[in-house]
């Protein structure tokens, strides 16, 4: 199996109602926890690459790892840019390999955002790549940018059609309350399903995309706080929220804080537990066992994309 783009893959999980999960990626051992994980649930799998991934790591190395686990796993894998925030990146990432890329031009004026996708829609589609656009903004930090909950706002549902006709886009992010990040909600989380509903009809069989999707897993959270971290009020989307969106229109659920959480509360479990070590390849295997066990909980008990490769 070939690097895929996501056509097919969201087809399947939108007549299936489950959703694929989109895990950001920046390092061998986050590759290979997740990919071992899709591997043995036989799950089908976005890998997506932000700007910051992509400083950190080099472009060409995570496009070779990301080419070497599909060689390993032979599993349906989309190569994604995460928040694309110019014409620029999306075409050099394009350029450069990925399968997919997203636009995100949620911070700009209706029209202004039309435009941008717009072009980038035209390139990406010369080369069989898939492009997603965002309506509606989210709180949250991304890409080093703060959006704070006042500046957030939700997806207006009377403007899908008109954004989805005149950019071409493939899929659309929406905003309905998740934010970036291991801080979504200060009290009661609440997710505006009436506009993913609304979305829903006013595009049929269009793929949904929901950022901000981590469940910030309470397990990890303590364990972070046991061995000497200190994250209080960490609250993320309840999983039963993230499986009743995956059941209606949502097609990709974006996951960057939950592997984050695992990979860092085992690396701190570890030196708490091995004061002695200092072999990378000791604690990463660990961070790396964990990352694997949070995504194949994410594939069997919240996106329903066991079985689905
Ligand atoms: O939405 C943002 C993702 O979690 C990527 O985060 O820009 O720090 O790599 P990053
Ligand atoms: P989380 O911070 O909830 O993991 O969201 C990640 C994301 O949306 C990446 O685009
Ligand atoms: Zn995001």
């Amino acid at each position: 199996m070939p690097i895929v783009n996501s056509r097919e893959m969201f087809k399947k999980a939108y007549e299936g109602g489950y959703a694929v999960g989109a895990f950001n990626v920046n390092n061998m051992e986050i590759i290979q926890g997740i990919t071992e994980a899709a591997k043995e649930e036989n799950a089908p799998l976005i890998l997506q690459v932000s700007a910051g991934a992509r400083k950190y790591a080099k472009h060409v190395y995570l496009m070779k790892l990301i080419e070497a686990a599909e060689a390993d796993t032979g599993l349906p894998i989309v190569v994604h840019l995460d928040h694309g925030a110019d014409f620029d990146i999306c075409k050099s990432c394009i350029d450069g390999g990925f399968t997919s890329v997203m636009i995100d031009g949620s911070h700009f004026p209706f029209e202004e955002n039309m435009e941008l996708t717009r072009k980038v829609v035209e390139y990406a589609h010369k080369y069989n790549v898939t492009v997603e656009g965002e309506l509606g903004r989210l709180a949250g930090v991304e890409d080093e940018v703060k959006v704070s909950h006042e500046d957030s706002s939700y997806t207006d549902p009377a403007q899908v059609q008109e954004f989805v006709q005149n950019t071409g886009v493939d899929s659309l992010a929406i905003a309905i309350g998740t934010s970036h990040g291991a801080f979504k909600f200060k009290g009661e989380p609440k997710l505006r399903f009436d506009i993913l509903e609304e979305v829903g009809k006013r595009l049929p069989g269009f793929p949904i995309v929901l950022h901000g999707a981590s469940s910030v897993i309470p397990s990890y959270v303590e364990m972070i706080n046991q061995y000497g971290g200190s994250m209080p009020g960490a609250q993320g989307v309840p999983e039963d929220m993230l499986r009743k969106a995956a059941s209606m229109a949502v097609c990709k659920i974006n996951i960057d804080s939950d592997l984050r959480l695992a990979f860092t509360g085992e690396v701190r479990r570890h030196f708490v537990e091995h004061p002695d070590h200092f072999d990378p390849r000791q604690y990463l295997t660990d961070a790396r066992n964990g990352v694997r066990e949070m995504v194949r909980h994410k594939i069997v008990d919240v996106l329903g994309c066991n079985g689905k490769a």
